[in-house]
């Protein structure tokens, strides 16, 4: 089977109640990891590469890695552009044989957004490939660019229509309080998602995929065994898990993480040089942090996301 675009699995996740995991991919135990933990549970995955990934491991090995795994696993599996900046990354996608983009102008005012994603969406249709785009921001970093909280801003719901129906795209990444990286909320704090925003997007856009990005719920085992092998993250507090369910049953049909595969790469990596300094063979360190990826991964599939047994 080729890589496939995510227009029947979003069809199924919205019909089902279901969310889609969209997992960032920078190496080989990052897609093995994935697609592996994918495979034991039967459930359609995203992989999606970064402009940093992109240039850390190069596009082309990126593709091979992921056409490796649909080989090996047999699973529906999206290749997907994360945070396109421009039209030339995104052409630079469709041509190198990613089947989805991601046009993120959402820094650009409205009109903008709707010019830029409105030529990406004309190259990438015209070429069998979907696009996600983005209206509202959210704080963190994504690469270099850092959008501060006073920046950041909610998704305007009465925006959605004719942005949707002026640019053709095919998702729609909203702001509704999550944010990039794995220090979301204050500690202390109780975090909450704007639901209401949600609602009122999916009401006005009946049917339609929503993606939430900065979905991380920062698993508090993987920061703990972090911290005590040598690490020091303060506090770091994700979106809570119950509310991602939520978001899952309700018109969100794409759930981006990122970070959660850091912290268990980081954990397995602290634990394993520990346990044993002496070592040096990156098979042996690198095999533990992806152990912790696949555990990582299966658990959101099973117990956040909902499409195990959807492949
Ligand atoms: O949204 C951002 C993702 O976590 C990718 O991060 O740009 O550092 O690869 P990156
Ligand atoms: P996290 O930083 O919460 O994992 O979000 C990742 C993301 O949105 C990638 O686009
Ligand atoms: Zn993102």
């Amino acid at each position: 089977m080729p890589l496939v675009t995510s227009a029947e699995m979003f069809r199924k996740a919205y019909d089902g109640g279901y969310a889609i995991g969209a997992f960032n991919v920078n190496n080989m135990e990052i897609v093995q990891a994935i697609t592996e933990a994918a495979a034991e549970v039967k459930a359609p995955v995203i992989l999606q590469a970064s402009a940093g990934a992109r240039k850390y491991a190069k596009g082309v090995y990126l593709r091979k890695l992921v056409e490796a795994a649909v080989e090996d696993t047999g699973l529906p599996i999206v290749l997907h552009l994360d945070h396109g900046a421009d039209f030339e990354t995104c052409k630079d996608c469709v041509d190198g044989g990613f089947t989805s983009v991601m046009i993120d102008a959402s820094s650009k005012p409205f009109e903008e957004n709707i010019a830029i994603t409105r030529k990406v969406v004309e190259y990438a249709h015209d070429h069998g490939v979907v696009v996600e785009a983005e209206l509202g921001a959210l704080a963190g970093v994504e690469d270099e660019v850092q959008v501060s909280a006073e920046d950041s801003h909610y998704t305007r719901p009465e925006e959605v229509e004719e942005f949707v129906s002026k640019t053709g795209c095919d998702s729609l990444a909203i702001a509704i309080g999550t944010s990039h990286g794995a220090y979301k909320f204050k500690p202390g704090t109780d975090p909450k998602l704007r639901f209401d925003i949600l609602d009122e997007v999916s009401k006005r856009l009946p049917g339609f995929p929503i993606v939430l990005h900065g979905a991380s719920s920062v698993p508090q085992r993987f920061v703990k065994i972090i911290n005590e092998h040598g690490g020091k993250m303060p506090g770091a507090i994700g979106v809570p898990e119950d509310q991602l369910r939520q978001a899952a049953r309700l018109a969100v049909c794409k759930i981006n993480i990122d970070s959660d595969l850091r912290l268990g790469m980081t954990a397995g990596i602290r634990e394993h040089f520990d346990a044993h300094p002496d070592h040096f063979d990156p098979r042996q360190y690198m095999g533990d942090g992806r152990a912790y990826i696949k555990e990582i991964v299966k658990d959101k599939i099973v117990n956040v996301l909902g499409c195990d047994g959807k492949a």
